[in-house]
């Protein structure tokens, strides 16, 4: 299943996550210093400035995010400054941030009449279930994956145990002098089994 409105609109919805070479986003502690730089350097990769970084950051519109995502967000120091940003959640939580709203329901019509009327750059940052949720509704017009230099061997799976076959078309690669490597992706065709 693959979205097609939110590109004819000049929308979309990104879903970028951070993964390691084993295919984990996160550890069983929760501990994130697998994300940091090893001082390992790729000469032929580039790099970007934290100017540029910033610039990138900009362009977003609205990120998307599960609850548990939201919490270890704030736990950390809130990352995502005064974007706004929808956290899709069952239960009542305490508001926090005037940019945060809440959002409980069905997916699709989260995308189709919150988010894609109002937002043209929609950012969908985790966790695994809520991705996996997305994907399996078709939800997601592109995937940009991170994958970081290092083997995790146990954490939380990228993508869980999806039991639909996806094609997606390979639309850009970046390989940074850190050593981590940016894959993008847009939505293909469904394929059926
Ligand atoms: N490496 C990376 O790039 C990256 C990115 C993001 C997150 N992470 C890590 O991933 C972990 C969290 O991921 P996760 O998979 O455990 O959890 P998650 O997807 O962030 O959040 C799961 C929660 O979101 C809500 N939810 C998800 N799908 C829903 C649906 N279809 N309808 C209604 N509510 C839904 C539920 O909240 P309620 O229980 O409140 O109802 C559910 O318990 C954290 O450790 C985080 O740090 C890593």
């Amino acid at each position: 299943m693959s979205r097609s409105h939110g590109n004819a609109k000049g929308r979309s919805v990104t879903l970028h996550m951070v993964s390691s070479l084993d295919g984990f986003i996160a550890k069983k502690d929760n501990s994130v210093s697998w994300l940091n730089d090893t001082g390992n350097v790729y000469e032929a990769g580039v790099s970007i400035s934290a100017e540029e970084a910033a610039a990138f950051v900009k362009t977003i519109d609205c990120y998307v995010m599960g609850s548990r995502t939201y919490e270890h967000a704030l736990e950390l120091g809130w990352p995502y400054g005064d974007t706004p940003a929808v956290v899709v959640t069952s239960r009542e939580w305490p508001p926090t941030r005037k940019s945060v709203e809440f959002y409980s329901g069905d997916l699709k019509t989260l995308v189709d009449v919150k988010l894609v009327p109002r937002y043209h750059n929609i950012w969908l940052v985790g966790g695994a279930m809520l991705c996996q949720c997305f994907l399996q509704l078709g939800l997601v017009d592109e995937i940009r994956l991170t994958i970081a230099p290092v083997l995790l061997g146990e954490g939380l799976r990228l993508f869980g145990g999806s039991p639909t076959e996806q094609r997606w078309n390979l639309k850009n690669v970046v390989a940074y002098k850190n050593g981590f490597v940016e894959l993008s992706y847009s939505a293909g065709r469904p394929t059926h089994s």
